[in-house]
């Protein structure tokens, strides 16, 4: 099958030299890339800027800000069965990022932000997904309640939500723990584990979940 995962962080410019971004090493979308290139699948990783090796067998489409994940996103979802929305994506960006270097200035200084695209949104409303649509939730705290919400806000058929508050998971950890919470109000803790465990569990009830296909993409009964 035809996969799509997004991967790391986006950076928003507010100069040529300065940006926001999110805490994210990208390790979890890149797991879950390299499980899904191990199990046969098509996949195209539309990553970030990260400091992790390319997938190999895995098309990556390397991007920066939000704007550009959303394009490579929308123009590469059509033909995708599983769409993983594994990236932190910056919520807001700079309202007007200047050209050249902003000066240092005495006292404070203030930022006018907007909001960016939601891309994870936008997959069933925008882009007319029809696949298996997969959400990730960094919580810190609330994460049961905050995660069926955004499922269902989201059109998700799975979310997967971790808390980042605990020591030695979540972002730019090597190990994880997290809960999927499927559409059917189904919940599952999986046990903390290393992302590319976890990438294999998680692929693998997504899986499941799916209609079989033979070679050429035939639904089999
Ligand atoms: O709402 P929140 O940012 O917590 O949602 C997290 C999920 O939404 C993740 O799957 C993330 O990749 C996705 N997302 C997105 N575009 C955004 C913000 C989040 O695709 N602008």
């Amino acid at each position: 099958m035809r996969i799509l995962i997004t991967a790391g962080p986006t950076r928003e410019a507010l100069d040529p030299v300065r940006y926001l971004s999110i805490r994210s090493s990208g390790r979890m979308g890149y797991a879950l890339a390299d499980a899904a290139v191990a199990g046969g699948h098509e996949v195209v990783l539309v990553s970030g800027p990260v400091s992790l090796p390319p997938v190999a067998g895995a098309e990556v489409v390397s991007v920066e800000s939000a704007r550009a994940m959303y394009e490579a996103v929308r123009d590469r979802l059509p033909g995708c069965a599983i769409a993983i929305f594994c990236a932190a994506v910056a919520d807001y960006r700079p309202r007007n990022p200047a050209d050249q270097k902003i000066k240092k200035i005495d006292g404070i200084m203030t930022l006018e932000l907007e909001r960016t695209e939601d891309i994870l949104g936008s997959a069933r409303s925008v882009f007319g997904f029809r696949g298996f649509l997969v959400g990730f939730a960094a919580e810190t705290n609330e994460g049961r309640i905050h995660a069926r919400e955004k499922l269902r806000r989201k059109g998700c058929d799975l979310l997967v939500s971790n808390d980042v508050s605990r020591p030695g998971t979540g972002f730019e950890a090597l190990e994880n723990e997290v809960c999927l919470h499927y559409a059917d109000g189904r919940e599952e803790s999986l046990p903390r584990a290393v992302k590319t465990i976890l990438a294999e569990e998680i692929l693998r009830r997504i899986e499941a979940l799916l209609p079989r296909h033979d070679d050429h993409g035939t639904a089999l009964s």
